[in-house]
C-alpha cells in the first residue's frame, strides 16, 4: 500500500455549498493558486452542470492550475459528464468525478430506481467519462448508510469499467471513527479489485466527527481524503483540511503515510478563504484559530519558556504563523510595495490593477501608521478590491454618533452611472448608514448576518466586515475592511449589493433540484 496521503481539496465545490459562501471565479482562481502553492494534489474546482458560473470558474481554474489536477464534479449523467469534460478541458491534468447515491433510502427516495439501475448507471458514467480523461473518480454517495454487500458490488464494477479513485462519502455525517474504519477495510479486503484503485473519504462534520472519520479511514487503508480550508462545506461542514494534515504530519508514529504539503501556507489559505467567504475563523479552532498557539495560563507560560515541547506538539511557524511584521508604511514606493506583495505571493495580472492596489495601500498608510502583511493581503481580497464593474459605488459617508443624540448618516453612491445622494438616522450609525444606501438602491434584501473582525491587534486596526444579504433564496457575503469600521461597514454593505446583482441563481444538483 502506497506510503503517499493524496491530498483532495473541495473548497471551491462542496465548501461553496456552505449558505452563503458563493464566491466569483476570479476569488475561486485566487484560491486555487493558494491551494496550489500549498501542494494540494488534487482541486475539486466546482460542479459544471450547476450553473454558467460554475462551468466558467471550472474552465479558468483549469486554465491557471498547472501543478495540482484540477476536478470537476458531475452526477453519473450524459450531460453532467460531458460538460463536466468540456470545463476541464483546458487542464493539464484533468479529473471527473460522478456520483450516484447508493444507500437504500437515497436510490428509494431520490432517485427512485432499482439497485440495478444504480449499478447500470454508474458503470455508463465511468465509461463516458473515461472517454475525455483516463483519471475518474467515482462516489456511491451516502455510502455511510448503505449495504456493504451492494457497495462491494458497485464499486467492483466501475473499477473493471476503468475509475482509478474510489470515494468513500459519509454524506449525513452519521458515521462513527470505528465504524467508518471497518467500513474502509472491509470494502478493500472484499472487493476483488480494489488493489486497482485508490480509496478515498470524504467525510461531513454533522456530529463533529468529520476529522476523527478520515483518520480512522486512514489508519485503514484509505490513501485520499477530500477535505476543506476551515472545515466549510454543507450544512456542518467537511473535515478540515488543515487538522487532517497536521494530525498525520504530527503523530507520523500512528499513520504509515504521509502528505506532500507545504503546511507552511495553511495559515495564508485559511486566512484567504475566510476573507472571501466573510466566514470568520472562531478563536479557538484548532491550527488556523487566533488562540490556537496562544498561551494564557502562568503555568503553561512558564512551561513553554522553559522548554516549548512542555505544552506545544506543534510548531506555529510549520503551519504559517509568523511574527507580524512591520512591511511597509507611509513612504514606501511602488516597487518596494510590488516586491512584498510578491514575496506574499500575491501578484498582479496589469500594471493597472498593481496601480490600484498600490493606490489603495497609500490611502491606507496615511491613515494607519503601522503596515502589517494582514493588511496587505485585505487589499487584494473581498474585503479591499474594487472593481470597475461594480454597479453600486461608495462616493461618500459622513456619520454623526452623539450621547443623547440619533444617529444620521448622509451618504453619496455611484449607482450606474449616476451620483446619488441620501441622509437616514438609525440604532446606531452602522444602522443609519445601511438606511441611507437603502434609501437609494431600494434593494429589498433582508440583511442576514453583519459581523466585525480586528484584521491585526491595536486601536488603528482595520476593521473587517462581512454582512450577508438575502434575496428571493440568493444569499451573498460582503467585505469591507477600513480603519473606520463605519466606512467598513457601508463598503461591505455595498459589495454585498453588487455582488447579488452578480450571483446567478445556483441549483444544487446534488440535492436533485436541477
Ligand atoms: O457528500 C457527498 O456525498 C458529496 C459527494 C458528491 C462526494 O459531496
Ligand atoms: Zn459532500
Amino acid at each position: 500500500m502506497s506510503d503517499k496521503l493524496i491530498i483532495f481539496d473541495t473548497t471551491l465545490r462542496d465548501g461553496e455549498q456552505s449558505p452563503g459562501a458563493s464566491m466569483t471565479k476570479d476569488e475561486k482562481v485566487r484560491i486555487a493558486k493558494s491551494l496550489e502553492r500549498m501542494r494540494v494534489d488534487i482541486i475539486e474546482a466546482g460542479f459544471p452542470i450547476a450553473s454558467q458560473g460554475d462551468f466558467a470558474a471550472v474552465k479558468a481554474v483549469a486554465q491557471e492550475i498547472k501543478d495540482s489536477v484540477v476536478c470537476g464534479l458531475a452526477r453519473a449523467l450524459d450531460k453532467d459528464i460531458d460538460i463536466a469534460g468540456e470545463a476541464l478541458k483546458p487542464a493539464q491534468q484533468g479529473r471527473i468525478h460522478t456520483f450516484i447515491a447508493t444507500s437504500p433510502i437515497h436510490m428509494k427516495m431520490k432517485l427512485r430506481m432499482q439497485p440495478n439501475q444504480v449499478v447500470e448507471q454508474a458503470i455508463r458514467a465511468v465509461k463516458r467519462a473515461r472517454k475525455f480523461t483516463d483519471n475518474v473518480e467515482f462516489s456511491p454517495e451516502d455510502a455511510g448508510r448503505s449495504e456493504l454487500d451492494f457497495l462491494c458490488r458497485i464499486i467492483e464494477a466501475v473499477i473493471d469499467e476503468g475509475a482509478s479513485t474510489i470515494n468513500i462519502p459519509d454524506t449525513v455525517g452519521y458515521n462513527v471513527p470505528d465504524q467508518f474504519g471497518r467500513l474502509i477495510k472491509n470494502l478493500i479486503e472484499k472487493i476483488p479489485n480494489a488493489d486497482k484503485a485508490i480509496f478515498s473519504v470524504h467525510c461531513h462534520n454533522d456530529l463533529g466527527l468529520a476529522v476523527a472519520n478520515s483518520l480512522s479511514a486512514v489508519m485503514n487503508g484509505a490513501r485520499q481524503v477530500e477535505c476543506t480550508i476551515n472545515g466549510l462545506g454543507e450544512r456542518a461542514g467537511n473535515a478540515s483540511l488543515e487538522e487532517v494534515v497536521m494530525a498525520v504530519k504530527t503523530r507520523k508514529d500512528v499513520f504509515a503515510c504521509a502528505s506532500t504539503l507545504d503546511t507552511t501556507q495553511i495559515v495564508a489559505s485559511s486566512r484567504l478563504v475566510s476573507s472571501i467567504t466573510g466566514f470568520a475563523i472562531q478563536p479557538n479552532k484548532a491550527i488556523v484559530g487566533a488562540n490556537a498557539f496562544a498561551h494564557e495560563s502562568g503555568i503553561h507560560q512558564d512551561g513553554v519558556l522553559k522548554n516549548r515541547e512542555t505544552y506545544e506538539i506543534m510548531l506555529a511557524e510549520d503551519v504559517g504563523w509568523t511574527a507580524n511584521k512591520m512591511v511597509l508604511g507611509k513612504h514606501s514606493g511602488r516597487n518596494a510595495f510590488r516586491s512584498r506583495m510578491k514575496e506574499l505571493s500575491i501578484e498582479f495580472k496589469s500594471e493597472e490593477e498593481l496601480n490600484s492596489a498600490f493606490f489603495r495601500f497609500k490611502s491606507l498608510a496615511d491613515r494607519k501608521h503601522d503596515i502589517f502583511d494582514e493588511d496587505l493581503q485585505a487589499l487584494v481580497t473581498g474585503a479591499g478590491l474594487e472593481t470597475d464593474n461594480e454597479e453600486v459605488k461608495l462616493i461618500a459617508l459622513k456619520v454623526c454618533s452623539e450621547t443623547g443624540e440619533v444617529p444620521k448618516a448622509a451618504i453619496t453612491l455611484r449607482v450606474n452611472a449616476g451620483e446619488h445622494s441620501a441622509e437616514a438616522t438609525g440604532g446606531g450609525p452602522v444602522d443609519a448608514s445601511f438606511k441611507a444606501i437603502e434609501c437609494i438602491v431600494k434593494s429589498a434584501t433582508k440583511l442576514q448576518l453583519y459581523s466585525v473582525n480586528a484584521i491585526t491587534s491595536g486601536t488603528d486596526a482595520q476593521g473587517e466586515v462581512t454582512v450577508r444579504l438575502e434575496k428571493s433564496g440568493r444569499v451573498v457575503n460582503g467585505q469591507g475592511a477600513d480603519t473606520d469600521i463605519v466606512i467598513a461597514s457601508a463598503k461591505a454593505y455595498i459589495n454585498a449589493l453588487n455582488k447579488l446583482s452578480q450571483v446567478e441563481k445556483k441549483s444544487h444538483p446534488q440535492r436533485g433540484d436541477v
